[in-house]
């Protein structure tokens, strides 16, 4: 059998002997949403450092659990804490959590991070309904042997983002009175924060907010025939765009300022899936 799906079945035996559970959406939760689980019914928690082989996230504000429970009547699993690229674990390690909620039952990826605007009709604070991605500046989590127990070698990308579900998103934010902006988001690296050229290159290639995270999360979710939607805490201008140098204490401060109505947004939209 292949490695990657090797690890990612025994992690699946490991959580499957303890939680009786069956998820319909699986949400995973960016910086400053961290708290989420004070929203969530919860029915049991399953800390990452008790599954075998489980990655760990190193990333300060990020918690490492599985959360079961749920949003209104919809059973949910929640990731508090994702990994990172740049924490220096492989590509197929950082993608391992979404194929493993799709093995305990998710249908619907709903991934939310934090961002900087490239927009500038953007302003930090904005929510950003993900449209689109740009993927070619993180590594593929496909590359390698393809896994066909999960999907095909050459999967369609022409609509990763369920329009379904966006229109739920969006008819959430207009109930909520929340602004909801709509763009198309690029994952690079990281852990550096973008070069303003690298910023002005993003833009010309028609980004509208940047991360480190979240399209990868998608490349594999979409591969395994999962639903996806993601929104984006837009907490900060890109570099060049605004006189400030960029911190992650910034980046935190605005995402946990946004959190109030992120997590009503993110409520209400669950509750409509
Ligand atoms: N760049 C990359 N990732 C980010 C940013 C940014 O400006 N803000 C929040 N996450």
């Amino acid at each position: 059998m292949n490695e990657i799906y090797e690890k990612l079945t025994r992690c699946y035996e490991s959580v499957k002997d303890r939680i009786r559970f069956t998820p319909r959406v699986a949400l995973v939760l960016g910086s400053g949403l961290g708290d989420y689980g004070n929203e969530i019914d919860v029915e049991a928690t399953l800390p990452y450092n008790e599954i075998n082989g489980f990655p760990i996230s190193t990333v300060p504000g990020h918690k490492g659990q599985f959360i079961f429970g749920h949003v209104g009547d919809v059973p949910v699993v929640c990731m508090q804490g994702r990994v990172h690229y740049y924490e220096g674990y492989p590509i197929s390690d950082v993608v391992l959590p979404t194929r493993l909620m799709k093995m305990m039952g998710a249908e619907i990826l709903f991934l939310t991070n934090a961002s900087g605007g490239i927009n500038t009709d953007f302003k930090a604070g904005d929510f950003m309904l993900i449209t689109d991605h740009i993927s070619c500046f993180a590594p593929n989590p496909l590359i390698g042997q393809n896994i066909e127990e999960l999907g095909v070698r050459f999967p369609d990308m022409s609509k990763v983002y369920d329009e379904n579900l966006c229109d739920k998103i969006r008819a959430s934010a207009s109930e909520l009175n929340i602004r909801l902006v709509e763009g198309i988001y690029a994952q690079l690296t990281g852990p550096s924060f973008e070069s303003p050229a690298e910023i002005r290159m993003l833009k010309s290639l028609g980004a509208d907010a940047v991360g480190m995270s979240t399209v990868v999360e998608a490349i594999a979710a979409n591969h395994c025939g999962m639903k996806i939607c993601g929104i984006s805490c837009v907490c900060n201008l890109a570099a060049g765009l605004s006189a400030n140098p960029l911190t992650h204490e910034e980046v935190q401060t605005a995402a946990n300022e946004a959190a109030p109505l992120f997590k009503k947004l993110v409520t209400e939209s669950i509750c409509r899936f």
